[in-house]
């Protein structure tokens, strides 16, 4: 096992009806608040004016940044940003998905910094400090909420890109299940296949001995496959919610990788995806990660064997363990296309044309990942299979 340190600072508030708590939690930040949300789906669920409604039982002055695109983007980052600076904001808010939080984090750690909130993405500049930002999470997916990353986009060099510190960990999220009840059927999918993807990043490692870990990881994945399928069933079922919830938060707030080198190349090709043709990070994934298993997995095939045989329940009886392996990637993607996610890039009108430059962008600083080091040519196989 590997040495590491964990440290993760974020104050879970789980259960319904918990956004009542919402002022006590803010108010020690102070009160002149940046409300950050998405393109309208907190208005018409009704939690728009509850936030508001919390927020004012506290005297808090608000200011608001609505439209956060899914991949946020630069530029609306950047409106954030003016919007701390000119009006003194104390405190940010975050109301939505992984796209809403993303975005807030990186509008928390560019009020603090003297440049261009890129800079943070490309390794120009480091957090060095950061607003206090709070969120309430309404799609179960990336994780943000519990995490120091943000991902953004910058349209204009078609580049998707991250940021992390331990600055912009959430001072606390509220995690409501019946939040997450009017999330439609796509994006529960492609909530279900990030969190299995972020899983798949930390659980194909070639680190050994490691059975706590990788049954932490087992663990959640059969939890997402089973409440996945109940909460596209019944978008109102509370516990397949709470269950997806929670699992989306535990695949990646630092606990799957104690130890562990993770792999993280599935996720790098699919922000290059993203980043030109402004898909799904979900639907990205569910179409490259099975290809990215065929690519890899005789790297350590008695991995693939396990995962096979522990998260799929292949049936041994009669094969090798390439068989085995090869069984468990097919029912990888059969319980993608089984709740309706893409397996192909032609389904999301994609065709080879970028492929080379996603290759070259995705591979820029040298190989990527760790299960098996990618090399562009790598890349450009996983792709071409992809197509
Ligand atoms: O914008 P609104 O109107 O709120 O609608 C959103 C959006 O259209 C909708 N939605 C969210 N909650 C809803 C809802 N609709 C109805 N009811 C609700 N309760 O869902 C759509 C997608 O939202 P988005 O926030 O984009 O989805 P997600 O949470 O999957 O976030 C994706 C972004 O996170 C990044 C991805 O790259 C992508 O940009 N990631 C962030 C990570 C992190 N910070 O750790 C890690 C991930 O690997 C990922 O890269
Ligand atoms: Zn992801």
């Amino acid at each position: 096992m590997n040495a590491f340190e964990l440290y993760n600072p974020t104050k879970l508030i789980f259960g319904a009806d918990k956004v009542k708590q919402l002022g006590e939690l803010v108010k020690p930040y102070g009160t002149r608040i940046l409300l950050v949300y998405g393109g309208g789906s907190i208005k018409k669920s009704g939690l728009y004016d509850d936030v508001l409604f919390r927020l004012n039982e506290i005297g808090a002055t608000v200011h608001e940044l609505p439209g956060i695109e899914p991949n946020p983007r630069l530029t609306t980052v950047n409106k954030g940003i003016d919007i701390c600076r000119t009006e003194n904001i104390e405190f940010v808010l975050a109301v939505g998905g992984g796209s809403v939080l993303d975005a807030a984090k990186a509008i928390a750690a560019g009020a603090k910094h003297g440049g261009d909130v890129w800079d943070f993405t490309i390794h120009r500049a480091t957090i060095q400090d950061a607003l206090p930002i709070g969120t309430v999470l309404t799609l179960a997916a990336t994780g943000s909420e519990m995490n120091g990353n943000a991902v953004i986009s910058n349209w204009e060099t078609k580049q998707k890109r991250g940021m992390g510190s331990k600055l912009i960990y959430p001072k606390f999220s509220i995690l409501d299940p019946k939040l997450t009840y009017t999330v439609p059927v796509d994006q529960t999918v492609n909530g279900i296949v990030d969190i299995m993807s972020h899983v798949f990043e930390q659980y194909f490692s070639l680190t050994t001995d490691i059975p706590l870990q990788e049954r932490f990881a087992e663990s959640i994945l059969l939890t997402v496959i089973e409440n996945g399928e109940k909460a596209i069933a019944d978008g109102t079922d509370y516990d397949a919610r709470a269950n997806l919830l929670l699992a989306g938060t535990y695949a990646l707030n630092g606990t799957l990788p104690t130890g562990v080198t993770t792999d993280w190349a599935t996720h790098g090709i699919e922000h290059e995806v993203s980043a030109i043709y402004d898909i799904a990070h979900g639907a990205g994934l569910a179409i490259l990660f099975p290809n990215w298993m065929k690519h890899v997995y005789k790297e350590r095939v008695g991995k693939f064997v396990q995962y096979a045989l522990r998260v799929w329940h292949v049936d041994p009886q009669g094969k090798n363990d390439e068989e085995i392996a090869l069984e468990g990637i097919e029912a990888t993607r059969a319980y993608f296309t089984r709740i309706g996610a893409p397996a192909t890039l032609r389904e999301l009108g994609i065709n080879d044309e970028h492929l080379d430059r996603m290759a070259e962008e995705a591979t820029q600083f040298g190989p990527i990942g760790s299960f098996k080091q990618l090399t562009k040519d790598d890349v450009v196989s996983i792709l071409t299979a992809s197509l």
